[in-house]
């Protein structure tokens, strides 16, 4: 049909209303395309940069000489530590904290605890934890490296360690703990004393060594 009643082509290209069926010139559409560029590279940038942030602490202990890996205590493992704690008092530390449940535990049973970890996000969620359980006034986070910490002021000491650090700890903790210390070592026991306690068994075993009964008899050469 000609004509077809409608409006010539060119007359209702005019008459659209500004920005509509007006294809965006090259150099606008390029602006737009570059800011969402911007902005998808920042948000990835950013989200890769907080996985690296949160992942670093976690992945770098395999690097170091001794490679302490965070591995929480099962529950069997830490109803044992208590166990061993029964009659006990004095201050608490717990070597290598990790989320703090040993000494939030600790802290339940009525002890002043402390955790020494270095791995900050531990240390912070640990703060969270006792602070949502109710024993913040009782336990204490420090981010810290073990081997920087004298451990003289604790009557109880324990750590779930791994092999290859015990020899040295156990040097460590025999130069600075006092007579009437317990250290009690879980998963992993110290290679030259003797235990004075043990519980559990499998990996969740637990051995308490007395600084009074092994000052003197212990095996190392
Ligand atoms: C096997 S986990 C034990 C965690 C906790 N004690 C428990 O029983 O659930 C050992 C912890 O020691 C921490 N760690 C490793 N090297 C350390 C160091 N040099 N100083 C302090 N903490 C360290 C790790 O980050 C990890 O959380």
């Amino acid at each position: 049909m000609e004509g077809g009643g409608g409006a010539p082509l060119e007359v209702l290209r005019e008459e659209r209303p500004c920005g509509h069926g007006v294809p965006p010139s090259p150099e606008a559409s390029s602006v737009k395309g570059s800011t969402w560029g911007l902005f998808f590279t920042g948000v990835v940038g950013g989200a890769l940069l907080a996985v690296y942030a949160v992942a670093t602490p976690f992945i770098t202990p395999a690097f170091r000489k001794i490679c302490l890996p965070f591995v929480p205590a099962t529950a069997k493992q830490t109803e044992n530590v208590v166990k061993m704690l029964r009659h006990r008092r004095g201050p608490l530390v717990d070597i290598g904290s990790g989320d703090g449940r040993i000494v939030i535990a600790a802290a339940k049973e009525g002890f002043t605890a402390v955790g020494y970890e270095l791995n900050p996000w531990l240390v912070w969620y640990s703060r969270y934890k006792a602070w949502r359980e109710g024993v913040h006034g009782s336990a204490t986070f420090y981010i810290s490296d073990l081997w920087k910490v004298t451990f003289s002021q604790y009557s109880n000491v324990v750590v779930f360690g791994v092999p290859q650090m015990m020899p040295q700890l156990e040097k460590k903790l025999e130069l600075e703990l006092e007579e009437d210390a317990r250290v009690i070592a879980c998963r992993f026991p110290f290679p030259h004393w003797t235990p004075d306690h043990i519980a559990g068994d499998g990996v969740d075993t637990v051995w308490a060594y007395d600084v009074g009964t092994f000052r003197g008899r212990e095996k190392r050469p």
